[in-house]
């Protein structure tokens, strides 16, 4: 018999390091499969009933996984994000979305054969979104989850396609087959803002400006910020998006009528972020030298999102706003991060 578990791949990323803290400490009992293609460290390694260093594009082994394990619940977080996916697009499409659909195709081919659902947790992005410049996104405030959806970067693209793709094996996959199957994958995704960890530094994300401030500050380095004090993002703790994603997989199925969801914390322009960091760090120094062809995409991005649909179908609510997160969990934890 197949051991119960729940699959996290992407497990040594930002998301992954929260994610399996919080789990395993909500859960002691849960058995986590940890996947990445470079090794989880140890103190997360202890907290999981197996770490693979593999990759997502392997099929063989996602097969001898399929073998050993039925998964109630896959968190598919590995991906290229968007920085590498726009300098790498061939790369970032195989990934992102030939990489996610031997996930689905994973969950899809489990739930049929156990005939119970299988959740599968999808990290989307406000990269989703396309605003055509920077006026219409001014103008446009907060976005609903279904207006703007001309994506214009390869990993937003890519995002895109993977939720119509968790549309497409949540409610029609296989929709000509004379029998239906009685378990199917049961999609669920959030499109998260930009996430700031105190813990792990970020890794080539567009809205990286603002968590990477932080930390160079917090070293004493000096940060050359690649767009300009007026660039608008909606921004998230890590806590935060944790929680969401924790709290979307536990949300009753009966509750929800969509597969993709927005959420929000706070919207903040990059000057905010310099002026709060410059109130703990007063040395902090940042260079406002904005590339053009990045600031193109950040303009493209929504500067604020509509969340009313999570906190009506599954009681989203963020805990930190901005200046609560700077004061109550980032700058302490930062602080302590680099004084070691
Ligand atoms: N961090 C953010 O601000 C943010 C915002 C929106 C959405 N997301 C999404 O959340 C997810 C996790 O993001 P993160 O910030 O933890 O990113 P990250 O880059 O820190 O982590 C991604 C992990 O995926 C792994 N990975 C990459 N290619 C792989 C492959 N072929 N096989 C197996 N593992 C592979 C990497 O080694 C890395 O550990 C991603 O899907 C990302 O697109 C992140």
């Amino acid at each position: 018999m197949s051991t119960k578990a729940v699959l996290i791949t992407g497990a040594n990323g930002e998301i992954g390091h929260g994610l399996i803290t919080q789990l395993t400490e909500r859960n002691p009992n849960l058995r986590v499969v940890a996947l990445d293609v470079h090794p989880v460290n140890k103190e997360l390694k202890e907290r999981c009933h197996e770490t693979i260093v593999g990759d997502i594009m392997d099929t063989v082994m996602i097969d001898r996984l399929a073998a050993f394990y039925d998964f109630q619940s896959i968190y598919h977080l590995a991906a290229i994000l968007s920085t590498k996916a726009e300098r790498e697009p061939v790369l970032g499409h195989r990934i992102n979305v030939d990489g996610t659909l031997n996930l689905l195709e994973l969950a899809a081919r489990q739930s049929r054969a156990s005939g119970e659902n299988v959740k599968f947790l999808f990290p989307s992005s406000i990269a989703a979104y396309g605003l055509p410049d920077v006026e219409t996104k001014m103008r446009a405030g907060k976005v609903k989850e279904d207006e703007w959806s001309s994506a214009r970067t390869m990993y937003g693209i890519n995002k895109k396609y993977c939720e119509d793709l968790g549309r497409y094996y949540n409610w029609y996959y296989r929709q000509t087959d004379p029998q239906s199957a009685a378990g199917h994958v049961d999609f669920r995704a959030i499109r998260f803002p930009g996430l700031i960890s105190a813990v792990t530094l970020p890794t080539g994300g567009t809205s990286d400006y603002g968590p990477e401030m932080m930390h160079f500050a917090a070293q004493g380095k000096e940060y050359n910020c690649f767009v300009p004090e007026t660039a608008t993002l909606p921004f998230m703790v890590m806590v935060d998006a944790i929680n969401a994603l924790l709290q979307l997989e536990a949300a009753p199925a009966k509750n929800l009528t969509a597969l993709v969801y927005n959420i929000g914390a706070f919207s903040v322009t990059a000057k905010e972020f310099y002026d709060v960091i410059k109130k703990y760090f007063p040395g902090a120094k940042v260079n406002f030298a904005p590339d053009a062809l990045r600031q193109k995409i950040v303009d493209s991005w929504p500067a604020d999102v509509d969340d009313s649909l999570a906190k009506r179908e599954w009681g989203w609510k963020h805990e930190y706003d901005f200046h609560r997160a700077f004061e109550e969990y980032l700058i302490p934890a930062v602080k302590q991060r680099y004084q070691k």
